[in-house]
C-alpha cells in the first residue's frame, strides 16, 4: 500500500469494499501487537487512543513509536485520537501529532452536539488543517467494557438513530471530515443478553446523505457477516477495542498462571502480545476481504 496519509489510505481506490481497522491500545504490549497483526496481513492500521489510554501511554509517546514502528516494519500505520471530549484534550492531541482526533460531544442534544463539534472543527482547522476530525452523532455509550446488560441511555433503537437528513445536515453545519452515526450498536460487550445489531440498511441511506467517510464505533461483539455487510453499505473504518482489551486480559491471566514465581514482564505479557496479535489479524483479515465472514463465526 502506496498510501501517505490517512486520508489518502482511507480514500484510496482499491479499498473499495473493504474497511481499515482502528485498534485501541493502552500499553506497549497491545502496540506491538497491533503493529505485528499489520505487518503480517501487509495492510494499513489505525492505531487508537481515548482520553485515558492517551494518559496512561503517554500522547507524544504513543504517536512517536506508532511512527517508528512504521519505518522500522515498513508497514502503514496511523494513529487515532479516540473520543476527545473538550478542546483543551483536542489541542493536546493536535500538539501531539495524531493523524485524526475524534470529537465526540455525542451526549449532547442534536443543536448542542452541532454547535460543539463545528467550534472544534474550526479550532482544529486553524491549528493543524491536515488533521482529520471526526464527529459522533447519536450516543452509543462511552465506554470499551463488559456491561451485565444494555443501557437506557444509549441510540440503538431505530427512531432513536440520526437520519440521513440529520447525519447530511450535522457534516454540513460542523465541516467533520469524517462521520460516525449511531446505527443501532453500542460501545462494550454485553455478558447478560444479546448485543444489539446494526441497521445495515440506515447505514446505507446516510452513506448517500453524505460525502464523507463513515465510522463504525463498537465493532466489538459483532457479528462478522454484520461487519461485513456494515462495509458494503459503506463504513471506511471500523473501531474495535473492547475484544482485544478481553484478549488482553486473558493473555496476562495465561502468563501469570504459567509460573507463579515468573517476575519477568516481557514473559509474562508475551501471550497477552501473541492473543492481541491473532485477533487483530483476524479483523484486519475481516475487514479488508481477506476471509469469509462464516470463516469465524458468523453469527458469535
Ligand atoms: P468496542 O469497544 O465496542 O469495540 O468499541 C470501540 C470503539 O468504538 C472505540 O472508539
Amino acid at each position: 500500500v502506496s498510501a501517505n496519509t490517512l486520508q489518502e489510505a482511507i480514500a484510496e481506490p482499491s479499498r473499495a469494499g473493504r474497511a481499515l481497522a482502528h485498534f485501541n491500545v493502552s500499553e506497549l504490549a497491545g502496540l506491538k501487537a497491533v503493529a505485528a497483526a499489520a505487518k503480517t496481513v501487509g495492510q494499513p492500521v489505525i492505531v487508537g487512543a481515548s482520553e485515558g489510554e492517551r494518559e496512561f501511554f503517554g500522547a507524544r509517546a504513543l504517536v512517536d513509536l506508532v511512527r517508528l514502528l512504521s519505518r522500522q516494519m515498513d508497514v502503514p500505520l496511523y494513529v487515532s485520537a479516540d473520543h476527545s471530549h473538550s478542546l483543551g484534550s483536542l489541542k493536546e492531541a493536535l500538539a501531539a501529532g495524531f493523524d485524526s482526533v475524534v470529537f465526540d460531544a455525542s451526549a449532547l442534544p442534536f443543536v448542542d452536539n452541532v454547535e460543539r463539534t463545528r467550534e472544534a472543527v474550526a479550532c482544529a482547522k486553524s491549528i493543524a488543517p491536515h488533521v482529520l476530525i471526526e464527529g459522533e452523532l447519536g450516543f452509543i455509550g462511552s465506554g470499551s467494557v463488559l456491561v451485565r446488560r444494555l443501557g437506557t441511555n444509549v441510540a440503538v433503537r431505530g427512531s432513536d438513530l440520526p437520519t440521513p437528513d440529520q447525519a447530511a445536515e450535522f457534516v454540513e453545519r460542523t465541516g467533520v471530515d469524517l462521520l460516525a452515526p449511531a446505527v443501532g450498536n453500542v460501545h462494550g460487550m454485553i455478558v447478560e443478553g444479546a448485543q444489539p445489531g446494526l441497521d445495515v440498511p440506515r447505514i446505507a441511506a446516510i452513506r448517500a446523505a453524505i460525502r464523507v467517510p463513515l465510522v463504525l464505533h463498537g465493532g466489538s461483539g459483532i457479528a462478522h457477516g454484520q461487519l461485513v455487510a456494515a462495509i458494503q453499505a459503506g463504513m471506511a473504518v471500523i473501531h474495535v477495542n473492547t475484544e482485544l482489551r478481553l484478549a488482553w486480559r486473558r493473555g496476562v491471566e495465561e502468563g501469570l498462571a504459567r509460573d507463579k514465581d515468573e517476575i519477568a514482564p516481557y514473559r509474562i505479557l508475551r501471550p497477552a502480545v501473541a492473543q492481541v496479535s491473532r485477533l487483530a489479524e483476524l479483523y484486519i483479515r475481516l475487514l479488508s476481504g481477506q476471509t469469509l465472514p462464516d470463516a469465524h463465526g458468523a453469527t458469535r
